[in-house]
């Protein structure tokens, strides 16, 4: 009896140790399940695969984003849908390829008339059918419009806050004089109206003070997450910064204190920025229930040279379909949910953000619209992911051409390349260079990326990869089936009704628009 009596204690006590060990590799555990998670998207501007310490930079500082990689996941191929910005993120904001939604050829400028059409789902308005609140702090860049037709307020953000577009699109000498002067290679936009900072759909300050504009948006991106926390409520928070795109500026906390030059004040500054918003979730008691993503638009502007950021081992930078124009670093963190020290090497795109967080809160998915994402959620549980396709369309896409490149599994197959003014006119490999015309390949140029991640050694013209040619091929063809091409909305007109004035109608434009507590000419 005795015996038994222990075998069973035994057996008992065994049970409860193999539930408990379910219930701690149970991937979501059900409370977790239950109460929908808050989501933060850390989005930064032109910042390179081969820029932040945790992706190998030798003199790079992030110690924020280091301690947020060292608490999840890394991803090492992770691709944006675009070589650049508006295109990129129109698809992080929908899930779908930029052509579809109109964003092409090119990016927005200052004075586009044009946007993401409002007939456009976003991430914003799918959550929000789930009880979030949502908030945009920084750069927008999918149009203003006349009557600020486009901006985020009209796309499901509860709140606004931020530049709407790329600073260097404003006059250089007004954002920084007279505080810093503008360096040699910034190429601003002098035509333009100063950079007009937005709450929701009002100009709050233009030029904007771009020197305290990230205390700004920290102060912003807190107070929306403290707020939402203390009414009990999921929130969606979408910072996009301005940096470290180019003309590189940090706050005076952060100038001269970089190893790495401007771009490297302008890094520690948005690494500083990531920091708060990370210790706001900490205070408000949300951390664990946060899913936290940072990745990045496009890779680096290497016109810029020393101040271009960096693509690491990937070739070319910014505005190409070579890897280092959209292969992006990403960082995601959930504890609990996703191991802590873990990495992965599996294909995900900003696409997949749309459906993985959709998915998360319960949300159905838009009906009658093609999707381009696939639920990562198994890639951040250690598990298979289901994407091994990704389509690349160049800076401006044109339906003669189509796609300039596949990825399927460990491959990748060229149709099309170009070089690109964003990846340096004097780069040293010519291929980079706005010179490399649009060229066909016929067969492609197919690259082996585990083995060769520079795409240095073509594997095109060797006869064992025919067969694979072919499949790719197939692939690429039953993809561009799908795509009707939205009407461009880059293309539309232009006009300086479109550009953001803070005292419509003034004269002498554009220096009359200056909100009046800035005084020069
Ligand atoms: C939005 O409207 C345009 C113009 O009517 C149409 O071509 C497009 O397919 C619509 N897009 C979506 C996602 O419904
Ligand atoms: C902008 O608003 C004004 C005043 O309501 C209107 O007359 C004009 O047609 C609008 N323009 C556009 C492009 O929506
Ligand atoms: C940064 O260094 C430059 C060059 O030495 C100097 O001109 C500038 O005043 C410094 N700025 C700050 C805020 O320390
Ligand atoms: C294969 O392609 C490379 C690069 O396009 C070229 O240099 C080489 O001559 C080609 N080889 C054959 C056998 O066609």
């Amino acid at each position: 009896m005795a015996a038994t009596g222990k075998t069973g204690n035994l057996s008992l006590v065994l049970s409860s140790l193999v539930l408990l060990v379910l219930l701690m590799i149970t991937p979501l555990t059900w409370s977790q399940m239950q109460k929908r998670p808050n989501i933060v998207v850390l989005f930064a501007d032109d910042l390179g695969y081969g820029d932040l310490p945790t992706y190998g930079h030798p003199t790079s500082s992030a110690p924020h984003l280091e301690r947020l990689a060292q608490e999840g996941m890394v991803f090492t191929q992770f691709y944006s849908s675009s070589p650049v910005c508006s295109p990129s993120r129109a698809a992080l904001l929908t899930g779908r390829y930029q052509v579809r939604s109109g964003v092409w050829p090119g990016v927005f400028w200052a004075d586009s008339t044009g946007g993401l059409p409002l007939n456009e789902t976003t991430i914003a308005e799918v959550l929000k059918t789930q009880g979030y609140d949502t908030a945009i702090i920084g750069k927008w860049h999918l149009g203003v419009g006349v009557n600020q037709t486009y901006l985020p307020t009209n796309h499901g953000f509860d709140y606004y806050y931020g530049v709407p577009y790329s600073h260097d699109m404003c006059p250089c000498p007004v954002c920084f004089w007279p505080k810093v002067p503008c360096g040699l290679n910034d190429n601003c936009g002098s035509q333009w109206t100063g950079c007009p900072v937005y709450e929701n759909d009002r100009i709050v300050e233009q030029p904007a003070d771009l020197l305290t504009l990230s205390s700004r948006y920290v102060k912003q991106a807190s107070r929306f997450i403290q707020t939402s926390a203390d009414r009990g409520n999921p929130f969606f928070l979408y910072l996009a910064f301005q940096h470290t795109h180019h003309p590189q500026f940090a706050g005076v906390e952060f100038t001269n204190t970089s190893a790495r030059g401007k771009f490297g004040d302008a890094l520690l500054e948005l690494d500083w920025a990531v920091g708060e918003v990370l210790s706001t979730l900490q205070q408000a008691m949300v951390q664990d229930n946060t899913l936290v993503f940072f990745t990045s638009d496009n890779g680096p502007s290497l016109r810029n040279e020393q101040r271009g950021g960096n693509a690491g081992l990937l070739k070319c930078g910014k505005g190409t379909t070579y890897e280092g124009g959209q292969r992006v670093p990403a960082i995601a963190r959930w504890p609990g949910v996703i191991s802590a020290h873990s990495r992965t090497t599996q294909l995900a795109s900003t696409l997949d953000l749309f459906p993985t967080l959709a998915k998360l809160a319960g949300a159905t998915l838009p009906s009658g619209v093609i999707l381009d994402g696939v639920d990562m959620m198994p890639i951040l549980q250690n598990k298979q992911g289901s994407r091994d396709l990704f389509f690349y369309y160049p800076t401006s896409p044109d339906p003669q051409y189509g796609l300039y490149a596949v990825r399927y599994k460990q491959y990748k197959a060229h149709y099309y390349t170009q070089g690109q003014v964003n990846s340096n006119p004097n780069n040293h490999d010519p291929d980079c260079r706005p010179s490399a015309q649009r060229t066909r390949h016929d067969p492609p140029l197919l690259f082996n990326l585990n083995n060769d991640p520079s795409e240095q050694f073509n594997l095109g013209n060797m006869s064992q990869y025919q067969q694979l040619l072919k499949t790719i091929d197939t692939k690429k063809v039953e993809f561009e089936k799908t795509v009707v091409w939205g009407e461009s909305e880059i293309a539309k007109h232009s006009s300086p009704d479109a550009e953001p004035c803070y005292n419509r109608g003034c004269q002498p434009f554009p220096g009359c628009c200056h909100t009046p507590q800035w005084w020069w000419p």
